[in-house]
């Protein structure tokens, strides 16, 4: 007998399934189906595709002519750390900028001694509220990065909690280790610190899938980041990298050259590094509600990107600094308004492509994949970027099990 069936699904999403990251015009198909059906078996997905009538299971899903589609993968997040930033709101009212407030020792530093002073418990028990938040808003595949410890001990202790959390909570996660995110204020120069970062790569290595660097002015310049991406390489970890955020340093090219699964942020990058995509596999991850947060104008140029050829992906970026939502609908919608992407780019992004930016088998719900699933209240897959900043998911199915049901106001007529 089959766990569960899902019925009468008026738009089921089906991105689909491919060798690399979905490129170019490639990103803009995606396939619908109208009158859909969707069951589901020991964690797996059974049959997906037009409505059938040929199953039976413990449980039916009656979709009520709504939209189904995979569980959404977030592939940036800084999921775990301590404290907050509330305060650095009014600096940036007054126009001081993210990296002048980073400079004078907050931004990522004030978050690093909250999170050197908070215990494993403590993060554990924070971080697990905000993935619990991600699985309310359809999220069902999430990348978690260290980076707020900036030492061996804290690095640890924040990637010792993701695997807690991958442990005990329903979603995937992937992991990593993001030591070289800022110059913490005991450092005697950068170039010193980054070498006790490189030299910590043996230590995370069994705990981290991808290692990242935050390539910016003030931070770690290009060849710094080049050093670091061929030492973690050397021990056998894949690549990432915070590039061309604020500064166009290169780093997207650097990411390409590199051969590194993802680039993230990319606002700034140079139109030579754009181009240099269509010849390459690494995942442009464009994080839209950072460029938002941080109430910049430019936004990263996905037409661009796509019109090279490019790879796509979608993420929050969730941190304490510079997008705080772990809402990856939201960003879903200020990716149709600012990066102009179209509903079917925007879906491709979330799903497979974001699957890609971070190795992982997710993103699809063809017969034989895992089960993440989710139910949308919504009457067709363009309305979710339109209707913007609310929680649409009504039921999320993560390995074959209901993890959330929106079951609405109590004690209300
Ligand atoms: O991706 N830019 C570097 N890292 C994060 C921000 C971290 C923070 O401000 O705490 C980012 O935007
Ligand atoms: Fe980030």
């Amino acid at each position: 007998m089959n766990d569960i069936i899902i019925q009468n699904i008026g738009a089921l999403i089906l991105p689909k399934k491919t060798e690399g990251p979905l490129k170019g015009e490639a990103l803009d198909e995606l396939k619908i189906v109208n009158n859909g059906t969707v069951v589901v078996k020991d964690g797996k997905v059974v049959y997906s595709g037009e409505y059938s009538e040929a199953y039976e299971a413990k449980e039916i899903i009656d979709a009520s002519n709504k939209v189904v589609s995979p569980g959404l993968v977030d592939a940036h997040t800084h999921l775990v750390f301590g404290g907050s930033r509330e305060h650095e709101m009014a600096l940036k009212q007054q126009g001081v900028s993210y990296l002048d407030i980073l400079k004078q020792g907050g931004g990522i530093l004030s978050t690093v001694a909250s999170t050197r002073q908070s215990t494993e418990a403590e993060l554990y028990e924070k971080s697990k509220k905000e993935m619990v938040r991600m699985i309310q808003f359809g999220t069902t595949t999430v990348e978690a990065k260290s980076g707020y410890g900036l030492d061996k001990e804290t690095e640890l202790k924040q990637l010792n909690v993701a695997h807690q959390l991958d442990q005990d909570m329903p979603m995937r996660m992937k992991h990593t280790f993001l030591g070289p995110h800022a110059v913490p204020k005991e450092a005697k120069d950068n170039a010193t610190f980054l070498q006790e970062m490189i030299d910590l790569l043996d230590d995370v290595k069994d705990k981290a899938d991808f290692a990242d660097i935050f390539c910016e002015t003030g931070v770690f310049t290009i060849e710094e980041s080049r050093r670091y991406m061929q030492a973690a390489k050397e021990k056998g970890l894949k690549v990432k990298i915070h590039a061309d955020e604020i500064d166009p340093l290169g780093g997207l090219g650097l990411a390409i050259e590199e051969g590194a699964i993802s680039a993230d942020h990319l606002v700034a990058s140079s139109e030579a590094d754009k181009q240099a995509l269509s010849n390459s596999d690494t995942v442009a991850v464009l994080l839209p509600g950072t460029t938002f947060y941080l109430g910049k104008d430019q936004y990263a140029d996905a037409r661009g990107m796509i019109a090279n050829n490019g790879a796509i992906a979608i993420a929050t970026d969730f941190n304490p600094g510079s997008c705080v939502t772990d809402n990856l609908q939201l960003v879903m919608s200020i990716a149709a308004l600012k990066l102009k992407l179209t509903p079917n780019e925007i879906w491709n992004a979330v799903t497979v492509n974001a699957a890609k930016a971070i190795d992982v088998e997710a993103g699809t719900i063809e017969a034989g994949d895992q089960a993440d699933i989710v139910v949308w209240d919504i009457p067709n897959h363009e309305y979710l970027p339109y209707h913007y900043g609310v929680n649409h998911a009504e039921v999320v199915i993560i390995n074959g099990k209901k993890v959330y049901q929106n079951t609405g106001l109590l004690n209300v007529t």
